[in-house]
């Protein structure tokens, strides 16, 4: 807990807190228990609809802890799966060997784990789901990753310092709020002047054949549900399949966004494009072996934007039309 206080706040008061046998008290006495090694510092947020979408959220991921974590029985499974997907991969590689790393909706803490393989980094991973928490607070003490750490949050009350760390990372978790532009506004503040901001939201075009599916499912009892390629795929296992046929098709609460969308996000909110995944517009002549995440791109036109994204209903689209941009956050 040492290595982590330093970095939390209460979520209610903003002011620092005091650690005392299994409980959190800020300055302003209020209390928070630390259960099973995470400190429980869920707020709810201010307005009470956007309460009632959280709670629905909570629930949901309550029961279904994504990302499945069935057969992550250890770091080199993590390692593997992280190079299949590549981006794992590039964010590793980006990433400094001492940064402070934040994963806010890190879900069952894969990521997080994953990144904090890397031991001189430390790594915590805040999640409204105390069921994906455990998992990922499991694997940690399993494999003794003392630098790693889990707290129970909420996006729009983070328990974290404003300015505190040198990366966040944010991937599907915004689209599932009410206010995604605003829970983007609200954890950049947590980021340091020049550290860098990753954000990955479902995307507006990418989704299109998802959509259609999802109506479909809808209109046949779920009869058809091969049509979805993630279904069919023979190395993944039926439990973990069942949790992201959830995820993405039968999730209370999703929104989709645009690649021109955040770069107006990161604009209006003094964060510098780096880059995008998949590229948004031309590579480096250095990147023949993968992305170089955090080094500046070109931005490239509205209308390249458009093509671009079109162009990835038949790629990212097969599975789920994730998409994620990268910025780094101006000195004041
Ligand atoms: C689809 S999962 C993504 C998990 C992980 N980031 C990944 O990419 O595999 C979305 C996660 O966001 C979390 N989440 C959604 N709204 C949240 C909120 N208001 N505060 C904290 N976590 C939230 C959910 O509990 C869930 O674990």
């Amino acid at each position: 807990m040492h290595q982590l206080l330093p970095f939390l706040r209460c979520p209610a008061s903003r002011t620092r807190l005091n650690h005392e046998d299994d409980w959190l008290i800020s300055g302003t006495g209020i209390r928070y228990p630390i259960t099973n090694g995470i400190p429980r510092l869920l707020i709810p947020t201010k307005t009470p609809e956007e309460e009632r979408i959280r709670q629905t959220m909570q629930a949901f991921y309550e029961r279904f802890t994504f990302p499945g974590y069935d057969d992550i029985d250890s770091p080199g499974v993590l390692v593997n799966k992280a190079k299949k997907s590549a981006f794992g991969l590039w964010v590793d590689q980006a990433i400094p060997a001492t940064a402070t790393v934040l994963e806010v909706g890190c879900g069952t803490g894969q990521m997080t784990n994953f990144l904090g393989l890397v031991t001189t980094r430390t790594v915590i991973g805040a999640d409204m789901s105390a069921a994906s928490l455990a998992l990922g607070q499991g694997f940690k003490e399993r494999f003794g990753l003392k630098n790693v750490h889990f707290v129970q949050g909420n996006i729009f009350a983070m328990p974290v310092a404003e300015g505190s760390v040198d990366v966040l990372l944010c991937s599907g978790v915004l689209h599932h709020t009410p206010d995604p532009e605003g829970g983007y506004r609200k954890i950049l503040k947590l980021v340091k002047p020049n550290g860098t901001i990753l954000i990955g939201l479902y995307n507006r075009y990418a989704r299109i054949p998802l959509g259609i599916r999802q109506v479909i499912f809808k209109a046949t009892g779920n009869l058809s549900r091969a049509l979805d390629a993630h279904m069919r795929r023979k190395d993944v296992d039926q439990s973990k399949k069942e949790i992201w046929f959830a995820d993405q098709y039968k999730n209370p609460h999703e929104s989709w966004h645009s690649v021109d969308e955040v770069l107006g996000w990161f604009d209006d909110s003094g964060v510098k494009f780096l880059s995008g995944v998949p590229a948004i517009s031309k590579t480096l002549p250095e990147e023949t072996d993968g992305l170089r995440l955090f080094r500046e791109h070109p931005r490239g036109s509205a209308l390249e934007h458009i093509v671009r994204q079109l162009g990835w209903m038949f790629t990212i689209g097969r599975e789920g039309g994730l998409f994620v941009m990268v910025g780094t956050k101006d000195a004041p």
